[in-house]
């Protein structure tokens, strides 16, 4: 086993109904649904060491590096593996491009750690709900990635939830790293006023899109992403202190969408994550 190298790679995803605001070990305060971005993936190679190791190619931060080391060491510690890994971890898209990248380094840490862990304890590999939720304890939003095209968080983990197949165009505004961490964020959000009722808005939106999606009531869908996107952005803007990601340009290309949709009476569903780049999704 000394030689053996393990390799695993998973995509980012887009929420749509968002996940902001949160309690201990990232258990979200409300549910959220997010689209699979497939051709968004991250590649994490394992391979047995004296010591744990990282190369960092991506450029990522010391606080970054230490996270994503701290969640190996919480794989290990789940298993009960004492092993030391040398780790690479290399993204097929730039880290601050406006994807969330975090979800899909978790994701494919998560598992090639598992399938490394397994092989050398001679265990069962996990299932893919065990293995989100310990995603999920990493990062968040990376226990989304392991289900495609739709997943959908309640809780501990996700799950995958069958609605039609759409096309995801991301429009780069900004590749600027982002002023404020989404794990500030979540803090950040609590101290605004829109905070109350927050819960029951995201709920509510996230029955309404469902039913929406399965009834492909493009429009319909478009609203509630368009009011969802912007509910989490006026809890970044009206947080103390206040924070946002916004640029000139994001709301210019939101007025291009918007006039597209008042011609037409079509479009694409929209949404903004915590950047100032747009997702499209569009219908087939
Ligand atoms: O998983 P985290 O802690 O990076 O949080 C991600 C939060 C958002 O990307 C802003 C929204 C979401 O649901 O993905």
């Amino acid at each position: 086993m000394k030689n053996s190298i393990w390799t695993a790679s998973a995509p980012s995803n887009i929420a749509l109904i968002k996940y902001m605001g949160k309690l201990d070990g990232n258990i979200p305060c409300n549910a959220s649904l997010s689209y699979t971005l497939d051709k968004y993936r991250t590649v994490v190679t394992l391979k047995i060491s004296d010591n744990d190791n990282f190369v960092n190619s991506e450029n990522l931060s010391d606080e970054s590096v230490q996270k994503f080391m701290k969640h190996l060491d919480y794989i290990r510690q789940v298993f009960g593996c004492k092993e030391k890994f040398y780790v690479i971890s290399e993204n097929n898209f730039q880290h601050s491009a406006g994807i969330a990248s975090s979800a899909s380094s978790f994701a494919a840490l998560t598992l090639c750690a598992c399938k490394a862990i397994s092989d050398l304890l001679h265990i069962d590999t996990p299932s893919l709900k065990e293995m989100s939720e310990i995603s999920r304890v990493g990062s968040g939003s990376s226990c989304r990635s392991f289900f495609s095209p739709w997943s959908l968080w309640q809780a501990e983990s996700a799950e995958a939830i069958e609605l039609p197949i759409l096309k995801h165009e991301l429009v780069l505004i900004d590749t600027k790293v982002k002023p404020v961490s989404s794990s500030r964020a979540h803090e950040l959000v609590r101290t605004s006023y829109l905070f109350e009722g927050r819960i029951a808005r995201a709920e509510k939106r996230l029955a309404s899109l469902i039913f929406a999606l399965q009834k492909k009531d493009w429009q319909r869908c478009y609203q509630i992403c368009w009011e969802e996107f912007w509910d989490m952005h006026a809890l970044f803007e009206t947080s103390n202190p206040h924070f946002g990601y916004f640029s000139s340009q994001t709301l210019q290309k939101l007025r291009d969408i918007e006039h597209l949709w008042k011609r037409y009476n079509d479009g694409p569903i929209v949404t903004i994550d915590a950047g100032a780049n747009i997702h499209l999704l569009w219908h087939q």
